[in-house]
């Protein structure tokens, strides 16, 4: 058995070929550009989306041999919006990407009309510009005509996972899976269906929406020009969703945490979608065999983001993996903090219009301080996380945190997180997990895979890290950071 992942994200688009036992034969990956046309804008041209994906999706195939695939999984940047022609495959614009705050206003008047409880109600989300809905309604206002096209049914609407999949069928199948869905501020997530209310609520006809299906199901078979013959597309969910599945965090309780340009903490709550008090995302986890699990959410905007601003904004280092050596040499006795709000905070805050500062500095403060006080902000923003989810659902007191993404292979880093949590942090062997997320997905519905409690026995760890740090210093250093969100907020 042979399984083709792809892995459509933010920054590059990736494929993978998995061998039966789910370890990885080959990898390809493509970096895409970014566009940025107005300040908080952030757009993604759909063509270099489709021929970055089908692109590597053939460069793995070729490096692995060209062997028979016999499904494909995918997983994606969530949020993300594109809007095509059905009967073109035109979209009709460029997609508007999940960091663009180009609707926070519309949020805004939204809220003040008091209409957010009945949304988080509903959706499971808060009015945020991240979501997709507002993007929706901001193209079918801003393209001309689109809006009498999509209530004509000529147009439709998807998160990337649904685009990629019309081009892969040559345009047979309009769908998406239940945790791309649950992204999109349009989608019941208790009842499992697209809600009218929110539809109208944010003024998105029902004919641009794709079918919901399961995260492991029949999502059509591709084009049989593209990989040399028809290849059924079995597993779809969104990144942060696939790689829970990926860690085998099956169980309620368990919780992973991925460190990538940000850092988004899943905590699975089973079949209770727990309503946050503490202004978490509620949202589905994955949903299998017709049954939905849920899961709660924190979103950090920035996190492996920062050391890409010691290298790129300040110049401190050439490289990522400089941090590391450059934060081992700070001085002790300096306590830097560093609130990295570049654009803005998200959970537990959601402050779109914070902006970042550093508190602490002194005359001997330098690059190594500051490259101490990145890596520190990560551990500091997890812990706010976990302290929302605690307070949200006291069975999340005693998990383990299991991590995976670019991030965590700096031992110092996870060492910290360790030591200002409190508790155990758990790294895998496997670094793909989000891929192999997909990968299952897939493998599970061929039949081909094991089930969840089997596949989460194979799961292995790497390193467990232990908290070192006294009580006394974890609580003098943490109420530090606090105070210092507290000010970043006041300002
Ligand atoms: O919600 C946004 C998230 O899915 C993006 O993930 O890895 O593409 O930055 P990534």
């Amino acid at each position: 058995m042979t399984i083709l992942a792809m892995d459509q994200g933010t920054t590059s688009s990736r494929a993978l070929v998995f061998r039966d036992d789910l370890t990885v034969q080959a990898t390809a990956q493509h970096e895409f550009p970014q566009h940025f046309p107005r300040s908080g804008w952030v757009e993604h041209e759909p063509g270099d989306i489709w021929t970055s994906s089908a692109g590597t999706a053939r460069a793995a195939i070729e490096k692995a041999g060209a062997p028979r695939i016999d499904a494909i999984g995918i997983t994606n940047q969530r949020e993300t919006v594109v809007i095509w022609d059905r009967n073109t495959g035109e979209p009709i614009h460029r997609a508007i990407v999940w960091q663009d705050r180009r609707t926070a206003e519309i949020c805004d008047r939204l809220r003040d009309e008091g209409v957010e409880d009945q949304v988080t109600d509903t959706t499971g989300l808060l009015l945020d510009p991240y979501f997709s809905a507002t993007k929706i309604g901001w193209l079918l206002n801003h393209v001309d005509g689109a809006r009498d096209r999509a209530r004509a049914g000529e147009l439709a609407f998807g998160t990337i996972d649904s685009f990629l999949i019309w081009k892969l069928t040559g345009g047979r199948s309009h769908v998406t899976d239940a945790t791309n869905a649950s992204r999109t501020l349009l989608y019941d997530i208790r009842k499992g269906e697209w809600s009218d209310d929110m539809c109208r609520l944010f003024g998105v006809p029902r004919e641009l929406l794709p079918e919901v299906r399961d995260s492991a199901d029949d999502f059509g078979t591709t084009r049989a020009d593209l990989f040399g013959r028809e290849i059924p597309i079995l597993g779809v969910a969104g990144d942060q969703q696939a790689a829970t599945v990926g860690q085998a965090c099956f169980q309620p309780g368990m919780m992973k945490s991925t460190y990538g340009t940000g850092c988004f903490a899943l905590l699975n709550t089973g079949d209770q979608a727990v309503r946050s008090q503490n202004r978490l995302l509620t949202t589905i986890a994955y949903r299998l065999d017709g049954k939905t699990t849920y899961a709660l959410e924190g979103s950090i905007f920035i996190a492996g983001a920062v050391v890409q601003w010691l290298r790129d904004g300040l110049k401190l280092i050439r490289e990522a993996k400089e941090t590391q050596a450059l934060s081992e040499q700070a001085d002790d006795s300096q306590q830097v903090v560093m609130v990295p709000a570049f654009t803005g905070l998200g959970a537990p805050h959601w402050s779109p219009n914070a902006r970042g500062a550093v508190f602490g500095l002194t005359r001997n403060t330098g690059p190594a301080e500051f490259a101490r006080a990145a890596l520190e902000s990560v551990g500091f923003q997890t812990r706010d996380l976990l302290e929302a989810m605690r307070a949200d659902w006291p069975q999340a007191g005693d998990a383990v945190l299991r991590v995976d993404g670019g991030m965590t292979a700096s031992e110092p880093a996870m060492q910290f997180l360790s030591d200002i949590l409190g508790a155990p942090v758990d790294r895998p062997k496997n670094t793909e997990t989000t891929a192999q997320g997909a990968a299952w997905l897939a493998g599970y519905r061929a039949g081909l895979c094991p089930a969840p409690d089997e596949y989460a026995r194979a799961w292995q760890l790497d390193r467990r890290f232990e908290p070192a740090m006294s009580d006394k210093d974890r609580d003098r250093r943490y109420s530090a950071w606090q105070r210092a969100v507290q000010a970043v907020l006041s300002v």
